[in-house]
């Protein structure tokens, strides 16, 4: 049912794709005047005067253990907000196509359509933050090339039913986005098993949440072999940096202590969530597989502005359709969490 011949743009099938220094030399030599680098090094403690691999392959090698998907399924770019970008460019014609959202949801997936100049379907979520699939099913067309599902979903926090998911994902022939950039919180499998199940699925995630390394952007796309050579065909030829690179390798040497501080983020959310619900302005907490919680307020505005005069930022959802009231809080320290908590404790008493 899934054809990559029938969603790939013409023009990304056909492109030769730009060789680099780094594609067209890959052994080891020991003068290097190829690539138009500066021979003397880096005005830095460590040397970073040469080129980065394209391919980030010892990165992708360590995620291949840690994930148990073959390095040849992953794709790195610089956030998974470039995979994003990338696979409108590759598989929407601008003007013509469109693709599918489930809203309220993470934000940059209207944005780089906007960019793209690709059409968005809204498909709302229902009341309680899931898929309305007779509504999806409707609002698909021959020219719909994608379809987004974050799970779990920013804003919301829950997970979307992996039943839904596997309806959708055997019954549309364009691509399944699945945005995980926060599984590793979550009590629900990631779809990354279910790669060779289903050819047209691409699963996202991210270094940025759980791993604690947002600063260094690096995102994972995880699909078929041919869609990520389509990916490595698009991307800018060194879109990963060294130093993300190395720093990478290092980072993920510590999966003991990321999978400690996931323990440390549900206990502390669990306890952010009890401390919540004693105030009267809290109305309802969502349930949440993610490093958040959503929060209905009587006066999302009003506690909003209150905490940001206390130096505490949190994310006003309060324009968001389906989140009226609604602030996003992240899981912070325990520090941290109790300084929010006795903030809010002056709330309304003219604090
Ligand atoms: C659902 C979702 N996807 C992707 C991203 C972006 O991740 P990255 O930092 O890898 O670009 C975010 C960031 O907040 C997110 O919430």
């Amino acid at each position: 049912m899934f054809d990559i011949n029938n969603i790939i743009r013409e023009n990304i099938k056909n492109l030769k794709p730009y060789s680099s220094a780094r594609d067209e030399f890959k052994g080891e030599a020991s003068v290097y005047l190829d690539a138009n680098e500066n021979a003397f090094g880096s005005p830095l403690e460590r040397n970073y005067h040469r080129y980065p691999d394209p391919m980030a392959f010892a990165v992708k090698n360590e995620l291949s253990k840690i994930k148990g998907v073959p390095a040849r399924n992953i794709f790195l770019g610089n956030g998974s907000d470039e995979a994003i970008d990338i696979l409108f460019r590759s598989f929407c014609n601008p003007g013509k196509d469109n693709v599918i959202i489930v809203p309220p949801t993470y934000g940059m997936y209207e944005v780089s359509a906007n960019i793209n100049d690709v059409a968005l379907k809204r498909v709302n979520l229902t009341e309680d933050y899931q898929l309305n699939l007779e509504g999806i099913a409707e609002a698909i067309d021959d020219h719909t090339k994608m379809i987004f599902i974050c799970s779990p979903n920013n804003p919301t926090g829950n997970s979307i039913y992996r039943e839904d998911i596997e309806t959708i994902l055997a019954n549309f022939s364009g691509l399944v986005v699945i945005d995980e950039a926060y599984i590793n919180f979550s009590r629900q499998k990631s779809f990354i098993q279910e790669l060779t199940e289903y050819s047209n699925l691409v699963v996202l995630q991210t270094l940025s949440k759980a791993w604690g390394l947002a600063g260094l952007r690096i995102g994972m796309a995880f699909a078929s072999e041919e869609i990520i050579e389509v990916f490595n065909k698009v991307k800018p030829p060194y879109n990963l940096n060294e130093a993300s690179q190395e720093l990478a390798l290092e980072a993920l040497k510590n999966v003991q202590q990321v999978n400690g501080w996931i323990k440390e983020i549900l206990t502390e959310r669990d306890k952010l969530v009890l401390s919540l619900k004693n105030f009267d302005f809290v109305l309802d907490i969502y349930p949440s597989d993610a490093n958040f919680i959503l929060v209905k307020t009587t006066d999302a505005n009003g506690i909003y502005n209150f905490l940001v005069a206390k130096g505490i930022i949190t994310r006003n959802r309060n324009k968001v359709e389906l989140c009226e009231g609604c602030i996003r809080i992240t899981v912070g320290t325990p520090e941290e969490n109790e300084v929010l908590i006795v903030a809010l404790k002056d709330f309304g008493i003219g604090g």
